[in-house]
């Protein structure tokens, strides 16, 4: 339609880019100039290498603000650049090299690479960092390249800032190396401001599967996401998202998945999931909207450079224009695989616009740090896309015949621990020979820095009862029963937990061939949790494990710790954890939280010489929808070999109070 319009738009195209390509050529050639002077020549040892020759080169570094006495808390902003030079026969796939800084580095902007696990810059590169190639992936062989140095060689330019090292002393990492599997690096050689090694292919390595394809091959890890590219034109082409969860205990609630668009990539049209913002408003006034003149932009779904894309609620699972992709429309929900595998997969499918210099329809790259999260679940960490093997996937007539995806990256993220201080759930721990609670630990969830509390404090004992109120209201509570056992109060209190979860995990009794113990879940969140579990890691008495009476229990399968997990859902129709809501008179009762409970009993004849009252009996691990709470740093003590009446009297009320509160919705 307006093909006899396009020859001159070419032109005038093609002239903008050659002047811009003239300018950052200009720019560039500028900047070599400056770099030559310090810079020396490759080393010989690269001539001499069969492998791949990694180099670092440190340029030049300028003290910043503020400018400080101390020398080692001077900060200086650094240039340096690093390169990978494939000098083998083959082809070195998805390369990811390491440096060990070590001057406290912050690295502020990296080009022709990616940090491994996508974290954005500017970031902490304190204790060393792993770098992908981006947008060059992989490194070609000389020989199928005719040794053209732009395929087989990539450089990475690095600004950054530092400390400490005295001038003129030269800061350099502690070592370089690559990371791929099945190469050996030796110690990096040091010359001056240069540092460089040849890593050589281990011939003890054996790849699992010589599969002679130019990919990689498909790894496992706790979340796989697949980026397959469907079809193709040369503006434009179609991506599959599947999204697979494969952990025993992964898990994700109202998913939320973000990645950057290196390239002025825009979404035209999305099915199976939406993007939480519609904002056209950077291909408006941006490159897109320059380039594609006649589009409307009024029906493109988004346009930010890091979209938020979430599920769509199952409504709209038939919904032709929205849904209809199959495993979508679960209101991102993936429960893990033990639970119901159809529901541990989620896919969906998106309309990709390109900008120049990308239109060819065999040129496609993927987005770039990807990052998965849901509500009181697990932490994953993702690692850059990954070119593999195109995805099969069986004929949509039902013929025995297979389609072949066009181009297929897979993206592996693993979950990783909560640190310290910055879970989602907590545990109090509590048991027959002891009348206190031991609470949640000071800040278990995160704590806000100008709170009127004491965010290091250790939590105060807590008398049972204080378990059933949210904790703005159990502040009372904990000071009377501080003054009642002659214990010390620090002013300001400790902070509370901020956990949107606890359990309580309470000693029942224990005699002599068994004990028993009881699991309650209070949730403080206003949100209701469907299909939840709970995952009872235990070192001690696993073995001991008999049975659980108001919940559906299984003993896990797997390799490593999973073989001592316990895992614990609600029966059918039980599965919810409601939200918190109001006291029957909010003017007067606190809040009362959303209850789940029932008690475990164990044998002792598998694990001889368990002590219960010396504290055998709490777990290893707890996990609630996959996400590992914080146990507290103290177990309950027991101070003598006999409990008074009195004790056991205030036991029994407790247990009497949690149970009638416990079914009442
Ligand atoms: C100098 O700064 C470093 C790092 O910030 C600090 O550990 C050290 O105590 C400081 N020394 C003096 C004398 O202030
Ligand atoms: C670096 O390692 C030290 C010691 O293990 C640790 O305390 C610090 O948090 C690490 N820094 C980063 C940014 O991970
Ligand atoms: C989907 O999730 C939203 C947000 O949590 C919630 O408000 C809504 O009730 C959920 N819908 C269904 C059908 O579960
Ligand atoms: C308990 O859970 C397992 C695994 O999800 C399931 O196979 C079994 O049918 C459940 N049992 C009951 C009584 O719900
Ligand atoms: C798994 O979930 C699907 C969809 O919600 C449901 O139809 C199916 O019955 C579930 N399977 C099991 C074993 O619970
Ligand atoms: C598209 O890319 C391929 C491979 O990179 C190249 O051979 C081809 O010439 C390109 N086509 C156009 C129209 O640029
Ligand atoms: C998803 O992102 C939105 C917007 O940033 C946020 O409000 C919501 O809490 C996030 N959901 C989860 C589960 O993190
Ligand atoms: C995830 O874990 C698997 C094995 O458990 C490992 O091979 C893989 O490198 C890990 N991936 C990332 C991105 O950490
Ligand atoms: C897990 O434990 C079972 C029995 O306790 C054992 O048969 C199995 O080999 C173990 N699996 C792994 C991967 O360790
Ligand atoms: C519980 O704490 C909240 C917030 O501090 C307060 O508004 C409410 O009155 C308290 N309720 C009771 C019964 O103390
Ligand atoms: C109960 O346990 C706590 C925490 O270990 C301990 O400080 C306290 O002394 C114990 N109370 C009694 C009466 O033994």
């Amino acid at each position: 339609m307006s093909s006899p319009r396009r020859p001159p738009r070419a032109v005038l195209l093609l002239a903008v880019s050659f002047i811009t390509l003239a300018i950052s050529a200009a720019v560039r050639a500028q900047e070599d100039y400056d770099y030559d002077e310090k810079v020396n020549p490759p080393p010989a040892a690269q001539d001499r290498c069969i492998g791949v020759f990694l180099t670092y080169t440190f340029i030049s570094r300028t003290k910043e603000y503020p400018h400080v006495k101390n020398a080692s808390a001077q900060s200086y902003a650094f240039k340096s650049t690093a390169a990978v030079l494939n000098t083998m026969t083959t082809d070195l796939p998805a390369w990811n090299m390491f440096i060990g800084f070590q001057h406290h580095e912050i690295l502020v902007s990296a080009s022709g690479a990616v940090i491994t696990d996508g974290t954005d810059f500017p970031v902490n590169v304190e204790n060393g960092t792993s770098l992908s190639g981006f947008p060059q992936t992989d490194l070609m062989n000389a020989i199928d390249t005719a040794g053209d140095l732009s395929q087989i060689r990539v450089e990475m330019h690095f600004t950054g800032t530092q400390f400490g090292v005295k001038p003129p002393g030269t800061p350099m990492p502690r070592t370089i190396k690559l990371l791929n599997d099945g190469y050996k690096c030796p110690a990096p050689t040091k010359k001056g401001s240069q540092m460089y090694v040849c890593c050589v292919k281990d011939p003890k390595f054996k790849a699992k599967k010589t599969e002679e394809t130019r990919f990689l091959p498909r790894r496992y890890g706790d979340l796989t996401i697949a980026y397959d590219v469907l079809r193709s034109y040369d503006s434009n082409y179609m991506a599959q998202i599947t999204i697979d969860n494969n952990h025993p205990l992964g898990r994700l609630d109202n998913w939320n998945l973000t990645w950057e668009w290196k390239r002025g990539e825009f979404i035209n049209t999305m099915k199976g999931a939406y993007t939480l913002r519609k904002d056209i408003s950077d291909c408006i006034y941006g490159e897109a909207g320059n380039y594609y003149q006649s589009l409307d932009f009024s029906t493109v779904m988004n346009c930010e450079k890091k979209p938020i894309i979430v599920d769509l609620p199952p409504e709209k699972e038939k919904d032709d224009a929205l849904g209809n992709i199959p495993y979508c429309c679960k209101n991102g929900t993936l429960l893990p695989p033990t639970m119901n595998i159809t529901q541990s997969k989620a896919i969906f499918q998106l309309q990709v616009y390109k900008l120049p210099p990308d239109l060819n329809r065999t040129v496609f790259y993927p987005p770039q740090n990807w990052k998965i999260n849901g509500f009181i679940n697990p932490n994953y960490v993702c690692g850059p896309p990954i070119r593999v093997s195109p995805m099969e996937f069986p004929d949509p007539n039902g013929l025995m015949s297979e389609t072949e995806a066009i181009a297929s990256w897979q993206i592996v993220c693993n979950i990783t621990r909560p640190k310290s201080k910055h879970s989602r759930c907590c545990v109090t721990y509590s048991a027959f020979y002891n009348e206190s609670v031991v609470p949640c630990n000071t800040c278990a969830c995160g704590c806000s820095e100008d709170a009127a509390c004491n965010p290091v404090a250790t939590a105060l004992l807590l008398p049972p009862e204080a378990l059933l109120v949210p904790s703005e209201n159990r502040t009372a509570k904990a000071k009377a029963w501080a003054s009642i056992n002659h214990r010390h109060v620090p002013n300001p209190l400790p902070c509370w937990d901020n956990c949107g979860v606890s359990m309580n995990w309470h000693i029942v009794s224990n005699y002599r061939k068994g004990w028993t113990a009881r699991i309650t879940l209070f949730n403080w969140a206003d949100y209701t949790f469907k299909n939840w579990f709970v995952a009872l890691e235990m070192d001690k008495f696993y073995r001991g494990y008999e049975k659980v009476y108001s919940f559906n229990g299984t003993k896990l399968q797997g390799p490593g710790r999973i073989n001592k997990t316990i895992f614990l859902q609600g029966l059918e129709g039980l599965n919810y954890l409601i939200a918190e809501t109001d006291g029957k008179d909010p003017s007067v009762d606190p809040r009362v939280p959303g209850k789940q409970q029932s008690v475990i009993s164990f044998t002792k004849k598998e694990t001889p010489g368990i002590n219960i009252v010396k504290g055998d009996g709490f777990p290893t691990r707890l996990y609630f929808n996959g996400d590992e709470c914080e146990l507290p740093d103290d177990i309950p003590t027991a101070s003598g070999p006999r409990h008074s009446v009195s004790q056991l009297a205030v036991v029994l009320f407790t247990v009497v109070a949690l149970l009638s509160t416990v079914d009442y919705f």
